[in-house]
């Protein structure tokens, strides 16, 4: 059965906790009916995700975490398992987003090493790929993405049961009100299918894989990424964390 398409919420480190819970709470109150055509899913910071997760009990909305670290247990100072995550409830997590390669300096080996650690604790992982204006400006976008899946997930076998969801995320769209256009979105999915070739049987390719679209989606152009096809889920930044912004583009694609 097809998986219907996720809208996944990343709030960043943008909210504080009042304005944290006043969302959770008012995407609780307006989704009750959502029905089963689309997922939503939430990303608050860290320390607010037991929070959020009890505030959104009884709703159809998931949980999700914005990172993972690659162990289950040990001294890490500051880090955060996928069991512990599990145990708040979340279903989801972001991995190798551009702001984390960026500032954290994360490499496509510690991101295969979180997607692998997510996967084995039972998290969907959310792998985001993307491209600098730079790296797209000097005609090496293909290569740019290829080379992260290659390297983030060889190795890393999904199943039927333990899916991976692919956002493309190009870092020149996020936050800058210059959303990718659709068609080249769409583009750059067969070229993240085509590496996906490369690393897997064409089945697990095909089957095992979902595809998303990150970058200044708003309620005006969410459609025209959300095709159930080629694309079947968006992350939204910045219009996530204002609750009209958020529920304008959950109800465009339910
Ligand atoms: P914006 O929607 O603010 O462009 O952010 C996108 C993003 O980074 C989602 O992870």
């Amino acid at each position: 059965m097809a998986t219907p398409p996720l809208i996944l919420g990343n709030w960043k480190m943008n909210l504080n906790r009042k304005k944290t819970g006043d969302l959770a709470v008012g995407l609780k109150n307006s989704l009750h009916d959502l029905g089963s055509g689309v997922t939503v899913a939430v990303a608050p910071s860290m320390p607010y995700l037991d929070a959020v997760g009890k505030l959104i009990e009884g709703s159809p909305i998931k949980l999700a975490a914005q990172n993972i670290f690659w162990e289950p247990r040990g001294a890490y100072t500051g880090e955060v398992s996928g069991p512990m995550l599990l145990e708040l409830g979340c279903s989801y997590a972001i991995i190798g987003h551009s702001e984390r390669r960026i500032y954290l300096h994360e490499t496509d080996q510690i991101v295969r090493k979180k997607v692998r650690h997510a996967m084995d604790s039972g998290i969907t992982p959310v792998l985001c790929v993307g491209e600098t204006f730079e790296q797209r400006q000097q005609g090496n976008k293909d290569v740019v993405i290829m080379k992260q899946i290659q390297e983030a997930l060889t190795g890393i076998v999904p199943s039927e049961k333990a899916k991976i969801m692919i956002a493309y995320e190009p870092v020149w769209a996020i936050g800058t009100g210059q959303a990718c256009d659709p068609k080249e979105a769409r583009e750059t999915t067969e070229v993240i299918r085509s590496a996906l070739v490369d690393l897997y049987q064409q089945h697990i390719a095909d089957e095992n894989f979902i595809m998303m679209y990150g970058g200044s989606v708003d309620e005006s152009n969410v459609s025209s990424y959300v095709d159930n096809e080629s694309i079947c889920g968006v992350i939204v930044g910045g219009a996530s964390s204002v609750l009209e912004k958020f529920l304008g583009i959950i109800f465009a694609v339910a």
